[in-house]
């Protein structure tokens, strides 16, 4: 999700949305890390990146819509482009768009049963209970773990990043010139809310080409923000991590802000903790120890409540709970009763996802992006290596290992510096007692390596064909032209960028690397916005705000978005296909839209290509600036019904399974 607003003032006071555009304010990094750029000599471009679509301006200035799209067939078919789709029209309304050929079919909604059992989902009358046993809120990663290889049969894991009460329950709305309030929780709500966070997994299958959940599947499973959680690695049992609920800093009640994740080798499930500042409200005890860390993070915000009827998010009642939370959760989807495991050796902030790869040597690599403006691009490399014979040996891979921040230089070269404890400036004089207060505050000690700080690090993903690695930048409007640098080349960046790492020798372990600008997003038709999208790219193919992408079994990108919107960029967020590779690199096109309000979570491909899971992520948030609706969307009176368009459900985040009709590869 996009940021929530940190002007906001703690709970109750003011109603809070995650949508907020001016929200982080400045951001969170205190340093003066900057590679300080002399924009001229910054690189970017290949000669297949031109600086305004002058060619499509002018054609759309001048011609019939027939002629252009002529030439957009003639564009795709002399482009040299890897994909080969009908590409869909960018624009603005309550539905879903797949491009023509494919079809988009609703696989899992919010309420879904999830077991045989469960309830039917009532809207009008939830509980925590019925959530519990059902789909929860805002789906954001997907991914497929395969049963028996299977593409057609497998388990598929779901994050549920967060809540959006003023769309899930009646009656909690006030509207006043125009502006919408939401009431103060009461205990059932947040429950409810708590139920609804977290993750699913559950069994699906492939029949006459269409997916369905299996309900009585043994492994189904949905995770909540009171699941019992397990810390494992070097922080696990630190006096920072104990709490009165817990004394030994092992044992933790649950995940929240689940955004991205991944799906490791070995078949187990990652769920990344991104914006937990939220959850926390009340005050630290006077000249408390971990003050400096919270602030690093944005500690207590408060927006959700859950501290007035859950101790253990007011730090006033337990001042340690949220050295528990901004980990990366595995989840050993073998046994629906596993305890998840808080890897600490992968760091704490505010983690987007955890895509990983198998290195050469067998260990196993893990890129990370810490989702806040001008923080960094981690990644881990484990100790022991990847034995594909023998799962059970690859359980705790995750708890041993190295963690590197990135440097981009403005060179084009690159350098994975590790966060070792005694290393460097990471020991005592800076106040790092062990590898554990590293973990923990590993943002300060980023900050002191001289990481570069990015414009908002989204997914990061490997590609395995080729050894590159592509960073979702998604925007950082607070970007100063005096903070400029090769790796973030606009000030004001309202639209974002993506860059393509080139790891030394193709070995994703490696130290060091080489680096460019793939993409400068946003409308390549305004000069001044400088973005940077082949002149092949018609007027629905470019974007703004990148956030997830994937990288499907031929080394094709697909990236989804967070913000697109008819004032932003005259468009809803979507998946669009981006060629990386020769004349075509740097052209874009929309394969599929979402419903106005929503945001593009995944998107995954099958490993046959046949199927591309997306998850529509808050549909209906948002309206105002849409001519189709122009006012606030809230539960009594909603921008759009998607995806049920019936007058007794609310609409309903979910995941849809694409695939093309009468078989086939996607794109
Ligand atoms: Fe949850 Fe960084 O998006
Ligand atoms: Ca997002
Ligand atoms: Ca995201």
């Amino acid at each position: 999700m996009d940021k929530m607003s940190d002007t906001m003032g703690n709970w109750p006071n003011a109603f809070r949305t995650s949508r907020l555009e001016e929200a982080d304010g400045e951001g969170r990094n205190p340093t003066g890390n900057r590679t300080m750029g002399d924009i001229i000599a910054a690189r970017f471009s290949r000669r297949s990146f031109l600086q305004g679509s002058l060619a499509a301006t002018a054609i759309a200035a001048t011609v019939s819509p027939l002629a252009i799209a002529t030439a957009q067939d003639a564009r795709a078919e002399n482009s040299g482009s890897r994909f080969d789709f009908p590409e869909v029209t960018a624009g603005i309304d309550a539905h879903h768009h797949v491009a023509e050929g494919y079809d988009a079919d609703i696989l899992l909604r919010w309420g879904d049963k999830i077991f045989a059992d469960s309830p039917d989902f009532d809207p009008l009358a939830q509980t925590p209970e019925h959530q519990a046993r059902q789909f929860g809120y805002n789906n954001d990663y997907v991914g497929y773990i395969p049963i028996d290889g299977s593409s057609e049969h497998g388990l598929l894991v779901v994050n549920h990043e967060y809540t959006n009460e003023h769309l899930m329950f009646p009656g909690v709305v006030t509207v006043a010139n125009g502006e919408i309030t939401v009431s103060p929780p009461d205990r059932n709500r947040v429950d409810i809310e708590m139920a609804a966070h977290g993750g699913t997994v559950i069994e699906i299958r492939k029949e006459n080409g269409k997916w369905t959940p299996v309900l009585d599947g043994a492994q189904n499973r949905r995770i909540t923000a009171q699941t019992p959680m397990a810390l494992s690695g070097p922080a696990a049992g630190h006096d920072r991590l104990k709490t009165k609920a817990d004394p030994t800093g092992r044992a933790v009640l649950g995940t929240i802000n689940n955004c991205a994740g991944g799906v490791t080798p070995w078949g187990t499930y990652i769920m990344a903790e991104e914006n937990i500042h939220g959850y926390f409200m009340g005050t630290l005890p006077a000249d408390h120890p971990e003050a400096a860390n919270y602030e690093r993070m944005g500690i207590p915000e408060g927006t959700y409540g859950w501290g007035l009827f859950h101790d253990r998010f007011d730090l006033s009642k337990e001042p340690n709970e949220p050295n528990r939370f901004g980990w990366v959760v595995e989840v050993d989807v073998s046994d629906p009763n596993s305890v998840p495991r808080k890897r600490t050796a992968l760091g704490r902030f505010k983690h987007e996802g955890a895509q990983s790869v198998v290195a050469t040597s067998g260990q196993v690599v893990f890129y990370l992006g810490d989702d806040e403006r001008f923080d960094y691009v981690y990644k881990f490399v484990t100790k022991g290596r990847f034995d594909p014979q023998d799962r059970a040996a690859n359980m705790d891979l995750l708890d041993e290992g190295t963690l590197y921040v990135a440097r981009f230089d403005e060179d084009g070269t690159m350098a994975w510096l590790p966060l070792t404890f005694g290393e460097g400036p990471l020991g005592p004089q800076n106040g790092f007692s062990s590898q554990a207060d590293v973990l923990i505050e590993t943002r300060r000690a980023a900050d002191l390596l001289g990481a570069t700080p990015m414009d908002r690090p989204e997914d990061v993903e490997p590609n395995e064909t080729n050894g590159r690695v592509y960073v979702m930048l998604t925007n950082n409007t607070k970007r100063k032209p005096d903070q400029v640098d090769a790796a973030n080349p606009r000030a004001g960046n309202a639209f974002g960028h993506i860059i393509e790492i080139a790891e030394e020798g193709e070995d994703f372990a490696a130290t060091t690397g080489r680096w460019e600008v793939l993409l400068k997003c946003g409308d390549p038709s305004i000069a001044d916005v400088g973005a940077t999208f082949s002149t092949q790219t018609s007027a629905n193919g470019w974007f703004g705000m990148p956030d997830n992408c994937a990288v499907d079994a031929e080394g094709r990108l697909w990236v989804s978005t967070d913000g697109n919107s008819p004032k932003a960029t005259g468009r809803t967020d979507g998946v669009w296909a981006v060629d990386t590779e020769g004349d075509a690199r740097g052209t874009s096109r929309l394969f599929f839209r979402v419903p106005v309000g929503a945001e593009m979570c995944g998107p995954l491909m099958a490993p046959d290509m046949q199927t591309m899971f997306v998850a529509v992520q808050h549909p209906g948030d948002g309206g105002e600036d849409w001519e189709g609706f122009g006012r606030p969307s809230y539960y009594e009176d909603l921008s759009t019904r998607w995806p049920d368009f019936d007058d007794a459900m609310p609409v309903r985040p979910a995941v849809v399974a694409i695939t093309r009709q009468g078989g086939g590869r996607i794109g």
